[in-house]
């Protein structure tokens, strides 16, 4: 019969290294649980398991561990948790009588000053390194109480010591790796960036010693054959070198050749930290993968990170940083299940419209709360369709000419879609306070020949819809909305967009959601969804679900309809099922933040933020900015400094299309002035508000604002 062994922690990287060392051994039977199956920071999960499975044998190899930052961010969990994994474990390991264990730690458990090369002995002599206090305080404990359950009740758990272990399966993100993995990984972009140079923590003079992670998962094997001590047993390699020195082979090794500056004022942590290895080298254990081979095989599996390590190991948003701004308007909001579903698409050869478009449009529909959507390959299209649908022959709609009204603050092809269409756009000022379109103005503008408003929620704040489908009541308009700014707004106890015939949606880069590029048009109507189906692909029947009466034409060329091409790819779509997976998370992360910057400055005397009517819940698209009429600054006076701190702005939409030199094409532009827009065109700007900005980025963009006020 096989032996149950346990490998705790058989996720991280030294139970990856054990499980491919064990899985040699025909007579064990690895017991691999996930945090899905067993957390060991519950005890009742722990008991559970240990009674189901019986190990025979257990590796204590699940921590959380970190380098320098991550452990002076997170002494209490890094105290807490590690106390916890270790009594739940010892305690079921004593209960279910497991016949020994290895418990492993980390030669930051020495004292700050021990002297070099560390012996186990000098074990509590002296006081610890505050930078990884936390951490060490657990693992103390953690070797006492192995200590006290042997003595107790002759329960077998051996403590392993160990430098600092890298290799495969490495993390390689900054916020959590340790030193040689994030070495590798700043030379590696350093390199791919051209950068000139790289800076690094501390002086460099600190010495470290580092063990391959096969040969720590060899040296635990050994030891749970070969040692029974209660007191901890050293591993290592017996050799150390300066972080100066490791730079510089990683370096050489990555072929990097810019200049390596250090950044003083950054903490070093200890000064070295050798570890005496006298003992498990007289029990004739020896590490057999020197530093400069387990370098060059671990930078080889950095660089070849294939797309499944890839999607596991890093957060791929970490990869990204904007060249010239620390806050830019937007960030990468996609990652690792996006990318899989592009790369699925294509190796599947299913990269045109096909079922993911589909689904994405049944997920989207329900988001939103409206019965179809029709996917296309912009918000730009979207508005194009949903303007060719009102005009168009089969639905008979509207006619050429027809008026239709649209606000002059927004994106000019929603303006130019109307257009195109052949309709007369009627352009109308903006409420300076809300944005939106200036519901006095709208009144006064419509008339016998007005058949249609074109509205849009600009930057996420909803117009007042009461008013608005109020009036559209009255004089019999048809409403469309351009939401592409409003993905997650509403309005009383509705999704926007689903006031009118159909609405518009982007997925460009930065919007709420992204396909890359992409868009979506909802609709609650069978016939225009129909509509825009023919419209999206050139006027064919094929995406129909209809019997086909004319056999005279092969079916699937069978053209009903004029239209375009405006069709996503699957790639696109795989994006959106994943994206709409997200958009809750990523609006609260908005609101929070927008509020956060608006309660901070709403009652500074210079600016204001838009004003949100009664009943709508804005999903904010970015942070606008506006300066009062009496501000003590200047528009641009703002935007250099944001410009000179790193900060990204830009105008609020495009200001008004009117100033632009496309004015001098289209009398429809120049009929009148629209003060409101003006001046919004001279006096507003807005910043990002991306979900993926750090809490810190945002903080400080906070404090160069206030600074700004200050001056
Ligand atoms: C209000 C509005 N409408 C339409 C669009 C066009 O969307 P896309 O860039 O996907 O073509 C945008 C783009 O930002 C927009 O803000």
């Amino acid at each position: 019969m096989k032996t149950n062994v346990l490998i705790a922690g058989a996720n991280g990287m030294v139970g990856k290294a054990l499980v491919k060392e064990l899985k040699k051994n025909k007579s064990i039977k690895l017991l691999t649980p996930g945090r899905n199956e067993v957390d060991y920071l519950k005890i009742d999960e722990v008991e559970n398991y240990f009674k189901k499975y019986k190990p025979k044998y257990v590796y204590i190899v699940a921590a959380k561990v970190g380098g320098i930052l991550a452990n002076l961010k997170n002494k209490i969990e890094f105290f807490e948790q590690n106390q916890l994994i270790q009594m739940n474990l010892f305690r079921c390991i004593q209960k279910f009588k497991v016949k020994k264990s290895v418990f492993l730690g980390s030669s930051c458990i020495y004292p700050k000053s021990a002297k070099q090369p560390i012996k186990e002995e000098s074990l509590l002599s002296g006081k610890l390194e505050e930078t990884n206090e936390g951490y060490a305080l657990a693992k103390i404990s953690g070797v006492r109480l192995a200590k006290y359950y042997s003595e107790k009740y002759s329960t077998k758990i051996i403590c392993p010591m160990i430098c600092n272990i890298y290799g495969t399966n490495d993390n390689f993100n900054f916020s959590d790796s340790h030193v040689l993995s994030a070495l590798i990984r700043r030379f590696a972009e350093a390199k791919k960036n051209n950068s000139k140079t790289v800076t690094l923590w501390g002086t460099g003079s600190p010495k470290r010693e580092f063990i391959h992670v096969k040969d720590a998962a060899q040296s635990l094997i050994f030891l749970m054959k070969n040692y029974n001590d209660v007191n901890p047993i050293n591993v290592g390699t017996g050799k150390d070198l300066t972080i100066k020195k490791l730079a510089n082979k990683i370096k050489k090794i990555i072929k990097y050749e810019g200049k390596i500056l250090w950044d003083k004022t950054k903490p070093d942590g200890v000064p070295r930290k050798l570890l005496n290895i006298s003992k498990i080298s007289k029990l004739g254990f020896k590490p057999k993968i020197s530093l400069s081979d387990g370098i060059k095989q671990t930078v080889l599996e950095f660089q070849n990170l294939k797309e499944e390590k890839f999607s596991k190991n890093i957060k791929v948003n970490n990869f990204f940083k904007h060249k010239k701004y620390w806050y830019p308007l937007s960030l990468p909001t996609y990652g690792s299940a996006e990318i899989k579903q592009a790369l699925d698409s294509m190796s599947k050869y299913r990269t045109t419209m096909w079922d993911k478009t589909k689904l994405f449009e049944e997920k989207f529909s329900k988001k939103v709360g409206s019965n179809y959507s029709v996917m296309v390959n912009s918000g730009s299209s979207s508005d194009l369709l949903m303007s060719f649908s009102l005009i168009d022959r089969r639905l008979k709609i509207l006619k050429k000419n027809d008026e239709i009204i649209v606000p002059i603050l927004t994106w000019p092809t929603h303006i130019w879609s109307a257009m195109m269409a052949g309709l007369k756009v009627k352009l109308i000022d903006v409420n300076v306070k809300t944005l939106n379109i200036d519901i006095l103005e709208l009144k006064k503008n419509i008339s016998k020949k007005t058949k249609a408003i074109f509205l849009v929620h600009a930057l996420g704040n909803p117009c007042n819809m009461d008013e608005i489908t109020k009036l559209a009541k009255k004089h019999k308009l048809i409403i469309l909305e351009d939401c592409c700014e409003a993905l997650g707004s509403r309005y009383g106890n509705k999704h926007v967009g689903n006031f009118g015939l159909a609405a518009s949606y982007s997925f460009f880069f930065s919007h709420h959601i992204t396909t890359m590029e992409g868009g979506m048009i909802t609709t609650n109507s069978k016939k225009i969804h129909e509509n825009l189906k023919y419209l999206r692909s050139h006027g064919w029947k094929r995406d129909m679900k209809v019997k086909y009466k004319n056999n005279k034409i092969y079916k699937n060329f069978e053209f009903v309809n004029w239209g375009f091409n405006c069709r996503p790819t699957e790639l696109q779509a795989g994006f959106g099922i994943e994206q709409v997976k997200k958009i809750n998370k990523f609006n609260k992360i908005r609101k929070n933040f927008f509020q956060i910057f608006r309660s901070k400055f709403s009652n500074n005397p210079n600016i204001y933020f838009p004003e949100v009517e009664k009943k709508s819940d804005p999903s904010w698209f970015s942070i606008p900015i506006i300066l009062k009429k009496n501000s003590k600054f200047k528009r641009d006076d703002l935007i250099s400094y944001l410009e000179k701190q790193g900060i990204e702005s830009r105008p609020i939409i495009v200001g008004n299309l009117q100033k632009h030199p496309v004015a001098k094409l289209f009398k429809e532009l120049r009929i009148k002035k629209f003060k409101n827009a003006d001046y919004i065109h001279n006096n507003g700007i807005y910043i990002g508000l991306n979900p993926m900005i750090e809490k810190e980025s945002f903080n400080k963009m906070i404090k160069v604002f206030e600074n700004f006020f200050k001056n």
